[in-house]
Order: structure tokens, then sequence, then C-alpha cells
């Protein structure tokens, strides 16, 4: 009888020890379960991706978006122009654990610090000079100035920026192992979030006192307004 709730004891610990073992596959987009799901964006299901079209109404529109090709025209006050291409863009891609973005620069344009929570990315440039760098979990950065037709990866959820170095335009391809990366930029996130953090935690965060704060905000604010 003693032995039997040992080793029920010890089952009970080692399954809840394998839960805490991160598994790669919690990392990316889970694999499908069938050929393809185009995502009907409508459904009014909430899970994890989004609910098939019926199958027998779909073409092969369903799998083709043509919106990477148009160079960006519209640029926000850093001097970008974001082309995301996630599920929410192109259906098709619901369950495969890809998308894609397209970013353009003008001289001088910065893709301020963010991250993407669910996915790594890779980055092609394809036109100018763009520094690029990206900061580990123990604040180390690794950065390269890239040029046409060079790649850099960013590990998953880490803090990276472009920063067009060159004398004209620039324009790279960003591929991620997620349908739906998500994007983090960091000033929005401290200084623009709703409701505000309390200046008090970012005065004594930043170790300034709550004017420098407060300027940072309503900068914040104004910049990001039309931006992404
Ligand atoms: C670039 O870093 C991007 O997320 O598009
Ligand atoms: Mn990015």
């Amino acid at each position: 009888m003693a032995s039997k709730s040992i080793h029920l004891i010890l089952f009970l610990a080692v399954s809840s020890l394998l839960h805490l073992i991160p598994l790669p596959s919690h990392c990316t987009d889970p694999g499908p379960l069938q050929d393809f799901c185009v995502a009907d964006l409508e459904s009014p299901l909430f899970i994890n991706g989004f609910p098939c079209k019926n199958p027998s109404h779909l073409t092969s529109d369903d799998f083709f978006y043509d919106g990477l090709k148009k160079r960006g025209t519209i640029f926000d006050a850093l001097n970008v122009n974001l082309t995301q291409v996630d599920v929410y863009a192109f259906p098709g891609l619901n369950t495969l654990g890809m998308s894609m973005n397209r970013v353009d620069f003008l001289p001088g344009g910065l893709n301020p610090p963010h991250n993407h929570p669910r996915a790594t990315e890779l980055s092609l440039v394809v036109e100018g000079k763009l520094f690029v760098g990206w900061v580990t979990t123990d604040y180390i950065l690794y950065w390269k100035v890239l040029t046409a037709g060079e790649l850099f990866v960013i590990p998953p959820g880490l803090v990276h920026f472009q920063l067009n170095v060159g004398e004209g335009r620039a324009l790279f391809y960003a591929s991620f192992n997620s349908q739906n990366p998500g994007i983090t930029i960091m000033a929005e996130a401290l200084f623009d979030s709703t409701p505000l953090i309390p200046d008090p935690v970012l005065s004594k965060a930043f170790h300034v006192n709550d004017t420098i704060i407060e300027l940072i905000k309503s900068r914040v604010a104004a910049l990001y307004k039309s931006s992404y």
C-alpha cells in the first residue's frame, strides 16, 4: 500500500515537472492537421487561429496575395512604410505557420525597437543599406550593416530595430514562422499604453523625474498616432 502511494506521488511529481519543460512545439505555431484551412475572418468563433472557410468554396485566389509588389508611398513619422502580410491580410496563411512583411525606408528611416512575441524573423535586404540590431536576454547587442542580398535572423521575442544608414531608400522583406507574429513597439508599450503606466513607475525605472516622463509620453503619443 505504502509503495503504491510512493509511486503515485512520484508519478504526479514527474508529470507536473514535464509540464514545466518548454517543448519546442510550444515556441511556434502548431502544425496543421489538414492540407490547408483558409481563415474565415468573419466567423463568430474564438479559437486559437481561425476556423476554415468551406473548402469547396475556395479558388486559387484564396492562396494568392499581391499586396507586396507595391512600393510603400505613405511613410510614418519615422520615415518607414510597413506592409504586414499576416493571416489578417492573407487568410490563406491560416494554420501554415508563416507570414511576411515588406518594410520601405526613406533616407534616415527607423523601424523602432520592437519584438514579435510569437515568431523568429528572417530579414532579407533587397535595396539600400540597413543597420539591423537585436538584443539578447543578457542585454548583448548583435548587429550588422546589411546590403542587398544579405540576411539577418532575429530569434523569437527579442527586441530589434532597423535604421536606414544609406544615402537613398532602403527595402527589406521579413519572413516569420508564425501566421500572426504580433508586434510590440517598446516606446508605445512603455509610454503610450491604455491606460498609461503611472509616472512613478517609469520615473523610478528610468531614474529621471516625472516631468521628463510626461514629456516622453506626450512625444511618443504624437509620434505613433499615425503609425502602424
Ligand atoms: C521588421 O523588423 C519587421 O518586423 O517587419
Ligand atoms: Mn521585426
